[in-house]
């Protein structure tokens, strides 16, 4: 089909002329990193844009976990689902917690809340489901079990800016968001990430976590380590920023290219989702069958097209958890597949891609 290779993504980016002042004040100031006057900026800027108390800006996702695990201080287990990217789990357990797996609700792919009570232990400590593909967990059922049980609640927001729930950003739910500004994300400062409450003091002990334990005096106050935003990332979040509602309304508009022209096709099914509640960075789509997805991924590759098989396995499936069989998680990991979704993705590329699948 095409000479050129394509992607599942590519990353969004602003137009270089928009980054380039931000380089200038970092030349000019030789700030590069501590808490720059950009990183500073962009915080601001995103709580603005979320409405939310506090951002934290930290070096990438994994990060922001981490840090929101350890400023909550939860011990023992921690209820999760197995459909995500490895980093959620891993993090977890890279913590001393023991990762608990929940199935996954069969139309959105996120943890099932009717499963999570059977779950629980004394020793469970806090729920960490995830907004998967961006489209929002059941947010209420999940905070009435976490107010019975006295559970934290961490979202796992990494695929979920500009996504609302409710009226307000979901990000603002639970006890901390976070959510991560890798390169591949709607939103991205390179590599990067954020914590996101709106629990002052949470916060404040997330900063000083994240800048080896000082206070805002630079006194040593706690312990801590460096996970501490860059100003290059921060700027080029900046400019960004900028863009973002561009990038959500460009990719809006060729999600629905694919799904109109994938609507009739029989052995494909597609997320649950409602429009002011999704920001359509991926593409995911569910084979009726894994035999016929690996054709079709086949068929995909001979064209140069390189979809991805996100998220598979299931996570409680692989050598390092093995944990239970969730059925629902180990179905729908094998027979995803995410197809390629970015900004200068063009339409007439889209129309073979969707060519090529229903033809198999
Ligand atoms: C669901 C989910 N959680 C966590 C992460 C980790 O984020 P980062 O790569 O910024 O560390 C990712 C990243 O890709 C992700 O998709």
């Amino acid at each position: 089909m095409a000479n050129k290779s394509i992607y599942v993504t590519q990353p969004s980016l602003a137009p270089l002329k928009d980054v380039i002042p931000y380089l200038e004040r970092i030349w000019e100031t030789g700030i590069m990193t501590h808490n720059g006057p950009l990183m500073q900026q962009l915080e601001k800027e995103l709580s603005d844009y979320l409405g939310v108390s506090d951002v934290v800006c930290l070096v990438n996702g994994t990060c922001a976990l981490q840090l929101a695990i350890r400023a909550l201080d939860l011990k023992g287990e921690i209820i999760t689902t197995p459909f995500t990217f490895i980093a959620t789990s891993n993090i977890i357990a890279w913590e001393r917690c023991r990762p608990v797996f929940v199935d996954i609700d069969p139309d959105t792919w996120n943890i099932d809340p009717d499963k999570i009570e059977e779950r629980i232990t004394e020793k469970t400590s806090a729920i960490l489901p995830v907004h998967v593909f961006s489209a929002p967990c059941n947010i209420r059922r999940i905070e009435q079990i976490a107010k019975k049980f006295d559970l934290k609640v961490i979202y796992d927001a990494a695929h979920a800016m500009c996504v609302n729930y409710n009226g307000k950003s979901i990000m603002s739910y639970g006890d901390v968001s976070c959510t991560s500004f890798h390169a591949t994300k709607l939103f991205n400062t390179c590599e990067g990430g954020a914590c996101i409450t709106n629990d002052e003091e949470l916060a404040e002990r997330i900063r000083r976590m994240r800048f080896f334990g000082f206070n805002e005096r630079k006194e040593i106050v706690a312990d801590g380590m460096n996970a501490k935003m860059t100003e290059i990332s921060a700027g080029l979040g900046l400019a960004n920023l900028r863009h973002l509602d561009y990038v959500r309304k460009n990719r809006q508009k060729k999600y629905e290219i694919y799904r109109s022209i994938l609507a009739g096709c029989t052995f494909i099914n597609f997320q649950k989702y409602y429009p002011d509640e999704y920001n359509y960075s991926y593409m995911p789509v569910l084979f009726d069958s894994e035999k016929t997805l690996l054709q079709t991924i086949e068929k995909l590759n001979a064209e140069n097209v390189f979809p991805k098989r996100y998220f598979y396995p299931a996570l409680h499936d692989t050598p390092i958890f093995d944990d239970i069989t969730l059925p629902m998680a180990e179905s729908i990991a094998k027979t995803i597949l995410c197809l390629p979704l970015y900004d200068s993705l063009n339409e007439e590329d889209i129309t073979k891609i969707c060519e090529v699948i229903l033809q198999v």
